[in-house]
């Protein structure tokens, strides 16, 4: 029964947006191996969907997720964690192409907080909590708190999180640049972000994700290279009818009709 999926997939009405919803509610939705696989699994299955558009994940209107899960954790041992390359499942979700929007309420902590970072755009509320509370268990983030957030929030932000385990709210984390809408009084966050993936839904299949490689680019390139990249694809841009016809549109004044190509 759907009860137990740990992941529960749905779409918005147009069907463009598959908004995946992380479903362990009892232990506020703390990322356990097998939710992870389910996730990846359900990543897998929007990607290869032609009619998905952009991704939604989410734990819904009360957690996002509140870190890895402890218990699952805590009688680990090195040689089976290294052997099994734990947490290395969690690396999938930067191999998707198609927009993926975040959308956060309540706890993001540790492994949540990096999970949310992971995505490529963030709508949370402005009471969401925000931390990286490893150091109160003896460890530190294992899934790109100490780089995502630092490149995100800035080195003595970053530093005052995870070696003191401050937690910030949704207010404070927009302002950071952790999150990059709030939601407003009584709106919800989930129907915000897919909002949001339906904005990125009505264009250009091609032209959004040249648009997510070059700014992912960014994080992994020196400048020069990168700016040859946004330049390589950019001029690959002029090559489709998406191009011809957004511009044929403009100069027309009319809606453009997208092709795809
Ligand atoms: C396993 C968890 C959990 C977690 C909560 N639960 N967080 N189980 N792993 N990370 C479970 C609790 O054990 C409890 O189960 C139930 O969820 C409800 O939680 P409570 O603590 O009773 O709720 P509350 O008092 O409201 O406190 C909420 C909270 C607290 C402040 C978020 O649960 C908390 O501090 N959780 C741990 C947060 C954390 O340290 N996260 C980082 C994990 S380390 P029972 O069965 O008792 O009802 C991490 C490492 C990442 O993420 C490294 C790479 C991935």
């Amino acid at each position: 029964t759907s009860g137990e999926q740990l992941v529960v997939p749905t779409r918005s009405s147009s069907n463009k947006v598959s908004i995946l919803t992380l479903n362990r509610p009892k232990a506020l939705n703390a990322l356990s191996t097998p939710l992870f696989q389910a996730l990846n699994a359900e990543l897998e299955k929007a990607e290869a969907d032609d009619e998905v558009r952009a991704i939604v994940i989410t734990g819904g209107e009360k957690n996002f997720a509140a870190g890895a899960d402890i218990k699952e954790m805590k009688d680990k041992e090195f040689a089976e964690a290294y052997t099994t390359n734990f947490l290395g499942s969690w690396s999938k979700i930067a191999s998707i192409r198609k927009p993926i929007i975040g959308a956060v309420a309540g706890y993001a902590l540790g492994g949540g907080c990096e999970l949310a970072m992971m995505c490529d755009i963030l709508v949370a509320t402005p009471k969401a909590t925000f931390g990286q509370p490893e150091i109160t268990l003896g460890i530190i983030p294992g899934m790109g708190g100490s780089q995502r957030l630092t490149t995100l929030i800035g080195k003595v932000k970053a530093m005052d999180m995870v070696l003191t385990g401050r937690k910030i709210d949704g207010v404070t984390a927009e302002k950071w640049g952790l999150v990059s809408r709030l939601t407003g009084e009584g709106e919800s966050v989930v129907e915000e972000a897919v909002k949001v993936a339906e904005t990125i839904a009505g264009f250009g299949k091609v032209a959004v994700q040249a648009g997510k490689e070059a700014v992912n680019g960014s994080l992994d390139l020196p400048l020069e290279q990168g700016l040859r990249l946004e330049r390589r694809l950019f001029q690959q841009l002029f090559a489709t009818q998406d191009q011809k016809e957004g511009m044929a549109a403009f100069a027309e004044k009319r809606k453009p009709t997208w092709s795809d190509k």
